[in-house]
């Protein structure tokens, strides 16, 4: 019996036949199939500019060094993330300030959002975690009023809409990851930084390739940030798939929470009226989560756990910034949640398979 793996990784012969015409060509940076996945990615979002860099964490640090940060200034981000949503910071001798998670949505709770506002607030990252979207609009309302920026960490999130809007395109700057595990992939590390924003726009292209115009020509301070040729083409490639696989895991979601609803004991993730999520994960909260894990493993069915530990009880965040306050929404969720196997080429014998063995466990 075959292992069914939390995420399956996707190839096909166009993928296969472009790639190889690429690496025939000599030609493997700023090329034509940059351009191309990056005309496409601005489209498929509706966004103004769209500029490929070499991975999600390369996007969240060109994206803060767009905003001056000064040491000391402190910008808000959930603790439940993957920790590159705030270790940039710390190159700026900026602050993360942790907010608390909305427990149903697990995405960052506006409410405590606004009490941890200071006059030091420069920026807020809001995590469209798990693909479900942060509640936008009343974020966006409290930083315009207080002049802060927002940077949208959508690694998570690709083609998740909020109100029927794209994420990416509701802050100022959006980001995005196509490291291996995600819904669109590059078959490698990859990124996108988005933004309506021109000046932030032209910027953040030269940046990500030493500051320079021309050549060698270098008028603005950069580093190497690039998306090369072979990872550009398997995302243009991907990109087209995009839409059918949101459709296919909204379908293995829809099946999971029919298989789970009549189980108690298990919570199920939330989609609220307003979103229209991508699934990246889905993760239930279930008690005696180890034991739980331990039996699907156990009959070769693969989980996962997003995050074990919370980015401000980090060793390093503590190291750098001190013991941070107690988040309880946080905290309370951490031994709790599990995700289950979610990818758009699960097949139904797989999915039965996932659906008998909760079963069986469920009912011991
Ligand atoms: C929420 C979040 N932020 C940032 C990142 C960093 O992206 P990358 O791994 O491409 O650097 C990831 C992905 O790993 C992520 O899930």
């Amino acid at each position: 019996m075959d292992e069914i793996k939390l995420i399956k990784m996707y190839m096909d012969d166009e993928i296969k036949t472009e790639v190889l015409k690429v690496l025939e060509s000599g030609y493997y940076i700023k090329g034509p199939n940059l351009k191309k996945f990056e005309e496409s990615f601005k489209e498929y979002l509706g966004v103004k500019h769209a500029i490929g860099v070499s991975s999600g964490t390369a996007a969240l640090f060109l994206a803060y060094n767009e905003l001056n940060l000064m040491p000391g200034d402190e910008v808000i981000a959930p603790s439940h993330t993957f920790i590159a949503t705030v270790s940039p910071l710390a190159f700026f001798k900026a602050k993360p300030i942790f907010a608390d998670i909305d427990p149903d949505t697990y995405c960052m709770d506006i409410e405590d959002v606004k009490e941890k506002i200071t006059s030091k607030t420069k920026c807020i990252t809001p995590v469209h975690l798990y693909g479900h979207p942060v509640d936008m609009d009343p974020l966006m309302e409290i930083a315009r009023e207080k002049n802060i920026k927002v940077i949208e960490d959508c690694c998570q999130a690709h083609g998740s809409e909020y109100k029927s809007r794209k994420v990416g395109n509701l802050g100022d700057i959006g980001i995005f990851s196509f490291f291996p595990s995600k819904s669109m992939t590059v078959g490698g590390d990859g990124g996108m930084i988005v933004t309506n924003n021109d000046e932030y726009g032209e910027i953040l292209k030269v940046r990500r390739d030493h500051g320079r115009s021309t050549k060698y020509s270098n008028e603005n301070l950069g580093l190497n940030f690039r998306l090369n040729e072979l990872q550009a083409v398997i995302g243009r490639l991907q990109l087209k798939h995009l839409p059918e696989w949101i459709n296919k895991r909204r379908e293995i979601v829809e099946f999971y929470n029919d298989m789970l609803k009549s189980f108690h004991s298990i919570k199920t993730p939330a989609d609220k009226e307003w979103a229209k999520t991508s699934y990246y994960v889905y993760t239930i909260q279930i008690e005696n989560r180890d034991r739980f894990i331990e039996y699907l493993n156990s009959k070769k069915i693969a989980t996962g756990i997003y995050y074990p530990i919370p980015v401000h009880r980090q060793p390093i965040i503590e190291k750098i910034y001190g013991k941070q306050p107690k988040l309880s929404n946080t905290e309370e969720i951490v031994d709790k949640i599990v995700s289950l196997p979610l990818s758009p080429h699960l097949t139904k014998e797989e999915l039965n398979r996932i659906k008998s063995e909760i079963n069986n466990y469920m009912e011991k």
